[in-house]
């Protein structure tokens, strides 16, 4: 591994130069990158490496298995840890608070994920001794991002390395590295497969046909979201009831809230909710496509945000959105542990007091829509608004004098500018030509 190549360089001052490296906590999720990388690095560096495997409800894992090919090529020790119920209550939970929505459509589930990983990953280095952590992601996303901004953030005595970033090995000099050192390669080899990041929050795929703007969606891609037309043509109505902001039963059942957030993806997705294709404006510069399936988040972020709208008034409702706007975009930039993002929280906690009630949506074929609220906190009266009424708080004599007021300034200023616009007047710059 000394050709030039394969050389090591350093740019930042938290990446690790080689003579630093003596243990190494990996960030390994099973997949080819992150295997490949548990060799090399044992190789390149002449370090031991001790992997780590987050499970933040990634649908249909095996942990055990990721486990067991680990310690096969070689790490002298594989955790597995449980975050799920973690990554639920401090990061997804804040998220459905927050109507966090990036770039209009991107309920933000790896993005809410990373600075999880990498959180543990501080810890788990500290906890085994490891100098340097290690993650497999490239040199074009946002990912790399949000870990290193977390190291750098929350151990800055750890050092930093990223080899597939680093390396300059194409897939199939890494299908190659890999038959030669016996790690099992997924599949077929001929067709590279799609490059997948899921939790219980979500699923993204990217590349291949993706990349081309012009291709409409494959069905193979979808492998959590029923294709819409494949749906049950019978409707089905599920009710989520909010205590604060947060969602704690589903159709009157108590739940959990990973189990909340996991039973709502299930419906969902048997109805087709969820598909999002999404052209993003990534932080590191690039325009990137990607194809989200978020049932879970299809149907809770929108019921949410209308029990708030509901015990919210005008000004409250007005006010937050691009509050939410900020919020997404921190999270989405890699900056979790920037204090303005606690602060919002703070405003977002504090609004969220009032929401507590149940929404009904409607989910058929694709689509979720609102059909019932119910909330003891709802800034309604249904006396009041219905047709024709006039009566306790509301007097529709007092109207026109609201009006009158209220169109004040406007009419003042309609008249100022009309007269402005009148051809001779000598204020009218066109009139000076
Ligand atoms: N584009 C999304 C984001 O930046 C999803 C990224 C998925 N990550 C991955 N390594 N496949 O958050």
């Amino acid at each position: 591994m000394t050709d030039d190549r394969h050389r090591i360089r350093t740019t930042a001052s938290y990446e690790a130069e080689p003579s630093e490296v003596g243990r190494v906590l990996l960030l390994y999720s099973g997949g080819l990158d992150t295997s490949v990388m548990l060799k090399w690095i044992q190789e390149a560096y002449d370090a031991e490496v001790v992997a780590l495997t987050v499970n933040l409800g990634q649908p249909g894992e095996d942990f055990e298995v990721v486990r067991g090919k680990a310690l096969n090529l070689g790490a002298v020790d594989c955790q597995v840890v449980d975050a799920r119920e973690e990554f639920a209550r401090d990061f997804v939970l804040p998220a459905i608070k927050a109507n966090a929505l990036y770039g209009g459509g991107y309920p933000l589930f790896t993005a809410l994920g990373r600075p999880l990983i990498a959180k543990l990953a501080v810890d788990y280095a500290r906890r085994t001794g490891c100098d340097t952590i290690a993650h497999g992601c490239t040199g074009k996303g946002n990912d790399q991002v949000r870990i290193e901004a977390t190291i750098a953030t929350l151990a800055p005595e750890l050092k930093v390395i990223a080899p597939v970033r680093g390396w300059q090995m194409g897939r199939d000099e890494e299908i190659e590295y890999a038959r030669k050192h016996g790690i099992p390669v997924k599949g077929g080899t001929e067709i590279a497969p799609y490059s997948i990041d899921d939790n219980l929050w979500g699923r993204s795929s990217e590349g291949r046909w993706i990349e081309d703007l012009a291709h409409a969606p494959d069905d193979d891609v979808f492998q959590l979201v029923t294709p819409p037309e494949r749906a049950p043509d019978a409707p089905q109505v599920v009710q989520i009831s909010f205590r604060q902001g947060v969602p704690v039963a589903l159709d009157g059942e108590q739940l959990s809230l990973v189990e909340l957030l996991r039973q709502v993806a299930e419906i969902g997705a048997s109805h087709g909710v969820g598909i999002v294709d999404h052209i993003e404006d990534r932080i590191v510069g690039l325009k990137v496509r990607d194809i989200y399936e978020v049932p879970a988040a299809a149907v809770i972020m929108p019921a949410h945000a209308e029990l708030e709208k509901l015990v919210g008034t005008i000004h409250q409702n007005q006010f937050k959105p691009g509050l939410e706007r900020q919020w997404a975009y921190l999270v989405y930039a890699g900056l979790w542990w920037e204090p303005l993002r606690a602060d919002l929280d703070a405003f977002m906690d504090r609004v969220n007091e009032q929401v507590t009630g149940t929404i009904g949506m409607k989910l058929y074929k694709g689509s979720a829509r609102v059909v019932t609220r119910e909330s003891p906190n709802a800034v309604y009266d249904q006396s009041l608004a219905s047709f024709g009424e006039s009566g306790g708080l509301f007097s529709q004599q007092a109207s026109p004098g609201f009006i009158e007021l209220w169109s004040l300034q406007s009419r003042m200023a309609y008249r100022l500018r009309a007269q402005l616009d009148e051809p001779g007047d000598e204020l009218d710059p066109r009139a000076k030509s």
